[in-house]
C-alpha cells in the first residue's frame, strides 16, 4: 500500500485528495496546510473543476502546517504538491531528496531555471517527479490524440485551441492573480495547451507568443502561434478576462 501525503490542501489538493481515495493501492496518511482552519474551510465549496459536494474525512489523517515537520515525522512512499506555485519547486526538491514519489501539480514551476533543481533532484533520487498536466488524460483530449496518431484523417492541416474564463479567485489571498506566484494566465491557464500541443504534435521549431495587458499591468489575454515544419498552423488562445 503506497503510504500518500498531500501538501497544500485547497482547491488541487481536495481534488488529489479524492483521486487517491479512489485508487485501491494507496492510503493517505497526513495532509499538510499552512492554513490552521483548513478543517473548517474545507467545507466551502471553491475551485473551477471537480465535485464541490465532496467531503473529506480528517478522522485518522494526521494534519500539519509545516512540511519539514511531516516529512520528519512521517513514513511516506508519495506526495501530492497541490501548493502555491511558487512554492514547488522547493518543496517538490525536498521530498524528491527524501526519497518520495512527486506528483507536483502546474505549472512545474515559473519559471526554465526553477524548473531545473526538480529534474536533478528527481534523476538523483530515481524516484518519479509528475506534474499535473492533467488535459492530455481528460477523455475527448485522449481520443483526439489516439485519432490523429492514428492517421484515420490524414495530415492535420490547423489545429486551434481555445481555453477562455474569468480570473482564478478562489485561492485565501488571491495568489492566483499575483503573477510574481502564480505566473498568471500564460503560466497557470495557457500552459495547458502548451502541454497539449506539445503531446499531440511533438516540440514545435519555434514559438510566438503576443498578449494584452489590463489597466493594472498583468496579462489578460495571450495568442500563441506554434511552428513546425511540415506547413501545419497551429494556434491556442488564453484569457482570464472573459467574466461570466
Ligand atoms: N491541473 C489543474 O487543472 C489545476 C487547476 C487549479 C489549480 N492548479 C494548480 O494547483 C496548485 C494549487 O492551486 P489551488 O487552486 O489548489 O490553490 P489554493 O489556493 O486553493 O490552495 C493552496 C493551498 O496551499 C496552502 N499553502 C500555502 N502556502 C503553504 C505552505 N507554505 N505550506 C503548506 N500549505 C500552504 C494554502 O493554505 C491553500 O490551502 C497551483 O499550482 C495551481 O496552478 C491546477
Amino acid at each position: 500500500m503506497l503510504k500518500v501525503g498531500i501538501v497544500g490542501f485547497g482547491f488541487m489538493g481536495r481534488t488529489h485528495y479524492k483521486c487517491w481515495k479512489a485508487l485501491d493501492g494507496a492510503e493517505i496518511v497526513a495532509i499538510c496546510d499552512a492554513n490552521p482552519n483548513i478543517e473548517e474551510d474545507t467545507k466551502r465549496a471553491v475551485g473551477n473543476i471537480g465535485d464541490p459536494n465532496e467531503t473529506v474525512d480528517f478522522g485518522g489523517l494526521k494534519l500539519y502546517s509545516d512540511f519539514d515537520k511531516m516529512l520528519a515525522e512521517e513514513t511516506l512512499d508519495a506526495v501530492s504538491i497541490t501548493l502555491p506555485t511558487y512554492l514547488h519547486p522547493d518543496i517538490s526538491v525536498k521530498a524528491l531528496s527524501a526519497g518520495l514519489n512527486v506528483m507536483c501539480e502546474k505549472p512545474m514551476a515559473l519559471t526554465a531555471k526553477a524548473c531545473a533543481p526538480m529534474i536533478e533532484a528527481a534523476k538523483r533520487s530515481g524516484k518519479v517527479l509528475q506534474i499535473g498536466h492533467c488535459v492530455r488524460f481528460w477523455p475527448e483530449y485522449a481520443k483526439a490524440k489516439e485519432l490523429l496518431d492514428s492517421g484515420k484523417y490524414g495530415r492535420v492541416l490547423a489545429a486551434t485551441f481555445q481555453r477562455l474564463g474569468s480570473p482564478p479567485t478562489w485561492s485565501i489571498d488571491n495568489w492566483f492573480l499575483d503573477e510574481k506566484r502564480s505566473g498568471g494566465v500564460a503560466l497557470d491557464l495557457h500552459i495547458h495547451d502548451t502541454d497539449y500541443v506539445q503531446y499531440l504534435f511533438g516540440m514545435p521549431r519555434a514559438v510566438c507568443s503576443f498578449g494584452s495587458k489590463t489597466p493594472g499591468g498583468g496579462l489578460a489575454h495571450i495568442v500563441t502561434q506554434y511552428l513546425y515544419d511540415d506547413g501545419k498552423v497551429v494556434t491556442a488562445e488564453g484569457g482570464w478576462a472573459m467574466m461570466p
